[in-house]
């Protein structure tokens, strides 16, 4: 039997506690029964993707969890019919549901409105484009049923990553990152791949907060609003694509810096404030406030043994003695502040990579340091307190650099 086309839910975007409990009409109405997991398959343009996403799918979850899933496709009207080609599928997939939406569009809402219309008390979502390895789905299950509220598929975990990027891509990925580890250090600082769109979260933990997302970055809204206990992480490979395109433009970029400012606001300054001083790691960044100190002694000593006792030019000599002193605290760092967490990375090639990004990270701390300087200084103190603005641009600028070694270069989160 062919399944009925999913009517849109109208309304906020929240999620109720209880499943949908969605009535199927026909020949043989029945209620459908509620199921463990519900996973949404966000489409535009994705007709020729969607057989093959739909059968790999169906093929893990009936020998996983057999009959107590359902896959509900949500369609944004697409001009390729892709809702049209799905809802064929339904009869060969009873566990296949189609929604099509007309009045509504964009990713983010379609996830949400996918989830609203669910039956199960697990809730996920995956791309239809096969860009994620299917086969993690179970190990996202497996994660949420041994007690996380929330599972992700992380590019930046042990054994994950993307395959072909081009370095720009990888850079603004990156950026991307770092720009939202500032705005929304309590949101984007919570998992090691924030910008990924392969998930399962528990109903509980996102039930009865609205949600209210902008954009792409469907998982920011649901870390930003939800209340989370464990969160698991597993490892994945962003594949290339095979079929069809890319959505994401340059829109996408300006959605998702419009999307971080509308978290900072809504969550407060001190509501968000509370959640860094609750998990903030002061052990870890006092080793840190150490070895820098540790750094100005070396800077000082090689700049005296160059300039002063060996007469070289005053700029080659802060040059060399700026770089030693940035080896020698990436080597304190790497053996003591951060040493639990270099964990099995422990390769040259590991290490040399962490020492590059450690070192990209010094030099863009110290743009930071003159940027914050020049604005505390010209704009906050009217040109008065020339050494309060620097001792304010110094602390603001080692605690970025601390955040931005803790939750990007250092971190390698062990994949489970
Ligand atoms: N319903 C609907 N409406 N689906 C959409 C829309 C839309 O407006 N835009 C994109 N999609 C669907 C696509 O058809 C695809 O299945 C999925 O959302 C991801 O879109 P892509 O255009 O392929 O994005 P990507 O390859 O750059 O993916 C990146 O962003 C995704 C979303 O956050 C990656 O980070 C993914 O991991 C992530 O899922
Ligand atoms: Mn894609």
């Amino acid at each position: 039997m062919t399944n009925l086309l999913l009517t849109p839910p109208t309304g906020p975007l929240e999620i109720s506690r209880q499943p949908a409990y969605r009535t199927q009409s026909g020949p043989q109405a029945t209620t459908d029964a509620t199921v463990m997991l519900s996973l949404i398959v966000p489409t535009y343009n994705e007709s020729n993707n969607v057989p093959k996403i739909i059968e790999q799918l169906t093929q893990l979850l009936d020998n996983f969890v057999p009959e107590n899933y359902e896959l509900i496709l949500v369609d944004d009207n697409s001009p390729d019919f892709t809702w049209q080609i799905a809802q064929t599928l339904t009869d060969k997939y009873p566990q296949l549901h189609v929604m099509r939406r007309e009045a509504e569009k964009g990713l983010s809402s379609a996830v949400i409105r996918g989830w609203q219309a669910a039956n199960g008390s697990v809730l996920g979502v995956i791309d239809a484009d096969l860009q994620h390895p299917p086969e993690i789905l179970l190990k996202l299950l497996s994660a949420i049923t041994d007690g996380a509220d929330l599972a992700v598929a992380s590019r930046h975990v042990e054994g994950g990553g993307v395959s072909d990027w081009s370095v720009i891509r990888r850079f603004l990925s990156r950026g991307a990152q770092i720009l939202g580890l500032i705005v929304c250090p309590a949101v984007v600082g919570r998992v090691s791949d924030p910008m990924s769109g392969f998930f399962m979260v528990r109903r509980s933990a996102i039930a009865s907060h609205p949600l209210n997302p902008l954009g792409y970055k469907i998982l920011l809204e649901v870390i930003g609003r939800g209340q989370f206990g464990e969160i698991a992480e597993v490892c994945d490979v962003f594949l290339e694509r095979e079929e069809g395109e890319s959505k994401v433009t340059w829109k996408q970029y300006f959605e998702y810096i419009g999307h971080l400012v509308r978290l900072r606001s809504q969550s407060g300054l001190i509501g968000n404030l509370n959640h860094v001083k609750k998990s903030f790691p002061t052990r870890r960044f006092i080793r840190y406030g150490i070895v820098g100190l540790i750094g100005i002694v070396v800077d000082m000593a090689i700049l005296f043994l160059l300039h002063s006792a060996l007469g070289i030019g005053l700029t080659t000599s802060k040059l060399i003695a700026a770089e030693t002193a940035i080896l020698s605290n990436f080597l304190w760092n790497d053996s003591w502040t951060f040493a639990d967490m270099v964990g099995r990375q422990t390769g040259l090639g590991h290490r040399l990579k962490r020492l590059l990004k450690f070192n990209a990270t010094c030099v863009a701390g110290l743009f930071l340091d003159v940027l914050t300087l020049n604005l505390f200084f010209n704009i906050i103190f009217a040109q008065n307190l020339p050494y309060l603005a620097n001792l304010i641009a110094i602390g603001l600028v080692a605690l970025w650099n601390f955040w931005v070694n803790w939750k990007l270069n250092w971190r390698v989160t062990a994949a489970s």
